[in-house]
């Protein structure tokens, strides 16, 4: 098996930036109770012309640059996302015509928050077992689309944003150890129910709002906190590392307080924990992917440091991963 990293990073947010006063015009809220109980000040909004490839399309080629590497080098290109540009083809089909990568497959995952280190996992094996040299993975979306800016409990929550990742061989360190889990008994804590073949796109559909997305809000936060300590647990235990190897831990931006109670649980110190949650607030996969670009970029992360990267999302899926940079 070969060794595996990541040799570049990139991402893009579009222009447009929503505040909580912003919020504050648009339904029953404040900027206290946004600030207090989730850590958000603001997010950004794609444009009207900007699907989600096109976000994706500006992160990949900030990550290309970054690897030194050329699209047709890439062998593979892997977009996380619930927001796809269409239900089909996929994301990653549209990125790969942009990028003009015409000697790369391309697919897209669908894990929700945790999109982005399912997708970094799947780089991971095909690149070890020698299948591919280069391999692009972007988490990307446009959450604005999917979501109801009537609805106080979810709206003042997400952003659009993408982040991406090249992954190639290394000489040493890279991937030390990686877990994906699931439990799909959870579907209906949080979910987008029309639009699919369970609920197909008719007046119905949309006049009872099932094209947005539905939360559990208080549910989810119990269980994000479990989950994402026992994901940090096992991957480090995999790598035989324990919290106080970690450098800086790259966790999914969905609420600063869920993000300190996994730390309180880890024993980690809260200047190790990369965030951006308060500009962006919640980017879905995009959320792991820019936080880990940016915590590169600030010099957060160097060489030799070790990286924990942790998520979960609807489905409920979750992932963690540590990376030696
Ligand atoms: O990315 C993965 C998926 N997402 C998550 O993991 C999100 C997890 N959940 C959360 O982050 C939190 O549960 C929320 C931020 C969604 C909500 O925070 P909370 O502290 O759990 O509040 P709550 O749902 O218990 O609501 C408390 C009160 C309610 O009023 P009453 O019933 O006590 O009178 C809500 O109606 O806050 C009210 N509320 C709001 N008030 C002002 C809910 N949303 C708002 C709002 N502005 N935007």
């Amino acid at each position: 098996m070969k060794k595996v990293g990541i040799i570049g990073v990139g991402e893009y947010l579009p222009k447009k930036v929503l505040t909580n006063a912003d919020l504050e015009k648009m339904v029953d809220t404040s900027d206290e109770w946004i600030t207090t109980r989730t850590g958000i000040k603001e997010r950004r909004i794609a444009a009207k012309h900007e699907a989600t490839s096109e976000l994706a399309l500006k992160a990949a080629e900030e990550a290309l640059k970054d690897a030194g590497i050329k699209p047709l080098d890439l062998g593979l290109i892997i977009v996380a996302t619930i927001t796809p540009d269409m239900q089909f083809p996929s994301t990653a089909a549209f990125v790969q015509a942009k990028l003009g990568a015409k000697n790369a497959a391309a697919f897209d995952i669908s894990a929700a928050c945790a999109g982005f280190v399912y997708a970094l996992v799947t780089a991971q094996q095909f690149i070890a077992r020698g299948c591919y040299k280069n391999v692009l993975v972007v988490g990307a979306e446009v959450l604005s689309t999917v979501t109801d800016w009537e609805d106080r409990n979810t709206c003042v929550l997400f952003g659009d944003g993408a982040g991406a990742a090249v992954l190639g061989e290394v000489k040493s360190g890279g991937f030390l150890s990686t877990y994906l889990g699931c439990d799909g008994t959870y579907t209906e804590i949080l979910n987008l129910p029309g639009g699919g073949s369970r609920n197909p796109a008719s007046h119905k559909t949309l006049e009872s709002r099932m094209h947005y997305m539905k939360m559990c809000g208080n549910e989810l936060f119990k269980l994000a906190v479990k989950i994402m300590a026992d994901a940090a647990e096992k991957a480090l235990e995999k790598a035989g590392l324990s919290c106080d190897d970690i450098t800086c831990l790259i966790p999914h931006q969905a609420n600063i307080r869920i993000i300190l109670a996994v730390a309180k649980r880890l024993g980690l110190p809260e200047d190790k924990i990369y965030l951006n949650i308060e500009k962006y607030g919640n980017i879905s996969s995009a959320s792991t992917a820019t936080a880990l670009c940016e915590a590169v970029r600030e010099g957060r992360i160097r060489k030799g440091d070790i990286v924990l990267l942790d998520a979960f999302g609807a489905g409920l899926v979750w992932g963690a991963c540590v990376i030696k940079w």
